[in-house]
């Protein structure tokens, strides 16, 4: 025979069950322990179906008394761990948010990588290929006189070569250089020849947007002075530079028109079955020597003028001119 139980025994068991259960329950840190709690005080096997099974030992006018106390109980027990388990889970996320708390004043981490802009890694390798021919490179100013953009181009006030470059005027004398040519009076102004010089950069004129045309863009000026140059010369680097390039590509010179080239040419290169001007060219007019206080009969040379975006969107397959200068990175990062 089993020993026997009274209601007092299961009475106060009850009793410290529900105790011992409140302080667990309050000092449980997180769910896992909650949910052993639960199991360990609730469970098929635990202390509240233990008192229960003892239960039954009892006479049966005074079951229903332990059994009303364990039902209590229960319900306790099952709010105090559920409003614990709320807490503990707060407590987490706190702690989470404290934890990932974005300092927005932190140095970062690691920047990601950047690239050159097309135009300008076009623009290296155009000078780059120059300099391997032993040229150096020269910059001028963007805010240019009448003269140095024009006068001393041999395009006096009057010519008609200054309504194809139409541009932003800051005064009368003053405007925003519509090509790299003045670098050219400017370099022979303070550099005596012999001169191999290089001159990138931007310029401006009146034009409207669309695929082909934007009133800002860049060329790359070419000049070389020297005694003995003839137009040998200016189509053995023009030839060099273009293999250099574009690879074997069909190259044709037609006859042109310059103010400051005589005689003048325009350098075809055929791509993909068309002819595309890239670029001009010519003898420098002796004009512009003299104008500079040089002797033609002793001094001559060549000049050669190009667009960087048409070699940039010739290079890439890139169809229209706008997409180099929204800064779009969804473009900008297949280069
Ligand atoms: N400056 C000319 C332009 O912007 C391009 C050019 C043509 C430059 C012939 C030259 C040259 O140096 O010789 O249209």
């Amino acid at each position: 025979m089993s020993a026997t139980v009274t209601l007092q025994q299961l009475t106060d068991q009850l009793e410290a069950l529900e105790a011992e259960a409140a302080e667990a329950i309050s000092a449980a840190a997180d769910a896992e322990a909650l949910e052993q709690l639960r199991v360990g005080l609730l469970g098929k096997k635990g202390r509240l179906s233990g008192v229960l099974g003892a239960m039954g030992k009892l006479p049966g006018n005074e079951r229903p008394l332990v059994g009303q106390r364990a039902n209590v109980l229960k319900t306790q027990v099952q709010s105090l761990l559920g409003e614990r388990l709320l807490a503990v889970k707060q407590a987490a996320m706190e702690a989470r948010i404290a934890a990932e708390t974005l300092d927005v004043t932190a140095p970062p981490l690691g920047v990601p990588m950047g690239h050159r802009h097309p135009l300008i890694s076009t623009t290296e390798e155009i000078v780059d290929l120059f300099c391997g021919l032993g040229y150096q490179v020269e910059e001028g100013p963007e805010v240019e006189t009448d003269h140095h953009n024009f006068t001393a181009l041999n395009i006096p006030p009057d010519h008609p070569a200054r309504d194809m470059q139409d541009t932003f005027y800051l005064k009368d004398n003053l405007l925003l250089r519509t090509h790299t040519s003045p670098v050219q009076i400017r370099h022979l102004e303070t550099n005596p020849p012999p001169v191999r010089i290089v001159a990138p950069g931007r310029v401006y004129r009146r034009d409207a947007v669309d695929a082909t045309h934007s009133p800002v863009f860049h060329q790359v000026e070419v000049l070389a002075i020297d005694e003995g140059l003839d137009f040998s010369h200016l189509r053995g680097t023009v030839m060099a530079f273009l293999k250099a390039f574009f690879g074997d590509l069909p190259v044709r010179f037609r006859a042109s028109y310059f103010p400051f080239t005589e005689p003048s040419a325009e350098v075809d290169v055929q791509w993909r079955g068309r002819w595309l001007e890239v670029m001009g060219c010519g003898m420098v007019d002796p004009a512009v020597l003299e104008g500079l206080g040089l002797d033609p009969e002793r001094w001559s040379g060549f000049a050669a003028g190009l667009g960087v975006e048409r070699f940039c969107m010739v290079r890439h397959g890139i169809d229209d001119i706008r997409r180099l200068y929204t800064s779009d990175l969804r473009f900008l990062e297949q280069f």
